[in-house]
């Protein structure tokens, strides 16, 4: 769990590609940050060349959806590989579907896999650059980094470091979790104080030894928190119960408009998708005002090109032709 906590020295971002933001510096989180924002808000709109395939082995709407609007605003070919209909459903390996699609040349490789690791063997296996979309529970890069960004227009921050003083209440499936590993790395690099509330089952031991406090129950782990963020119970991840049943989670720990008033009435509420309404959070809180879920969709989609656009600068100059 220390590699929570890991911080990379680069100011840029490793023209390989981003597969997790323990590679990341916080200049690079900037850089991200600010490349993201002058697209959005200045209109900038760099033109770049290059193919972007998407590689999608899980079920996703939000990432690979914004990774295609993304790339297609940049100005790239992209294309969806159709993994249902491709040859691995004729029994092609991981390894020879990647090998194809390399020769094809590829600059970049959007990859989300149910298994932890995945990105980083496409990237042996290819010279494109690979982005994470999620592997497994490990990790979700692009996804903090949109978490980042919503959490700095929110507060003001022009920089991750403007998020120091912030407390973060993190509530439900850590263990299973890819965004939260993903995040929590960038809170503690930003200097956040987060709490993570759940059962054992979800929040196992271990965490305080990282300095997070861990609480046990809702009321007392949201009270007086800036920033409650809720996540989806990754009951695919799960072999056997699910705590012992889904109501019995949404009874001790469902966000609802009622128990944010009365426990965290200025926070914000946050959930990284696809909510699962009367689990995680009450159907009528995910469109109230405090409500940041569709602000963090909108923001995704100038993160991703962000990404794009600096992985291509940064294939450039390591070319010798930036
Ligand atoms: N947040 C997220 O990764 O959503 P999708 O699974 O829909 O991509």
């Amino acid at each position: 769990m220390e590699a929570l906590i890991a911080e990379g020295t680069g100011v840029g971002i490793d023209p390989g590609g981003l597969i997790s933001v323990r590679g990341l510096s916080r200049a690079g989180v900037d850089v991200l940050l600010g490349s993201a924002r002058a697209m959005r808000d200045d209109g900038l709109r760099p033109e770049l060349t290059g193919t972007q395939v998407n590689l999608f082995f899980e079920a996703s709407t939000r990432t690979r959806n914004s990774f295609e609007i993304a790339g297609q605003r940049l100005g790239l070919s992209v294309v969806n590989m159709e993994v249902a209909s491709s040859s691995l459903s004729k029994g092609e390996s991981l390894e020879d579907t990647v090998r194809t699609i390399d020769a094809m040349a590829p600059d970049f490789l959007v990859v989300r896999h149910s298994r932890a690791g995945a990105p980083d063997e496409v990237a042996r296996w290819t010279r494109g650059a690979v982005i994470n979309a999620g592997d497994g529970a490990r990790e979700h890069p692009t996804q903090a980094l949109l978490d980042c960004l919503t959490l700095c227009d929110r507060f003001g921050a022009r920089s991750i470091d403007g998020l120091s003083g912030l407390t973060i209440a993190l509530i439900g499936d850590v263990a299973h979790s890819r965004v939260a590993r993903s995040n929590l790395a960038l809170w503690s690099m930003a200097g956040a104080k987060v709490r993570l509330v759940g059962p054992r089952a979800f929040v196992p031991e271990g965490f305080e030894e990282l300095g997070l406090d861990v609480h046990r129950d809702l009321e007392s782990g949201i009270a007086g928190v800036d920033v409650v963020y809720a996540l989806r119970i990754q009951a695919e991840r799960q072999h056997g119960t699910v705590y012992p049943s889904l109501g019995e989670y949404y009874t001790r720990y469902g966000l609802t408009i009622e128990r944010m008033d009365r426990w965290a009435p200025g926070a914000v509420v946050m959930h990284p998708g696809p909510v699962n309404r009367g689990v995680d959070l009450a159907a009528d809180l995910v469109r109230e005002p405090r409500s940041l879920v569709e602000k963090q969709v909108e923001n995704g989609v100038w993160i991703r090109m962000a990404v794009l656009h600096r992985l291509h600068e940064a294939r450039k100059e390591a070319r010798g032709d930036g």
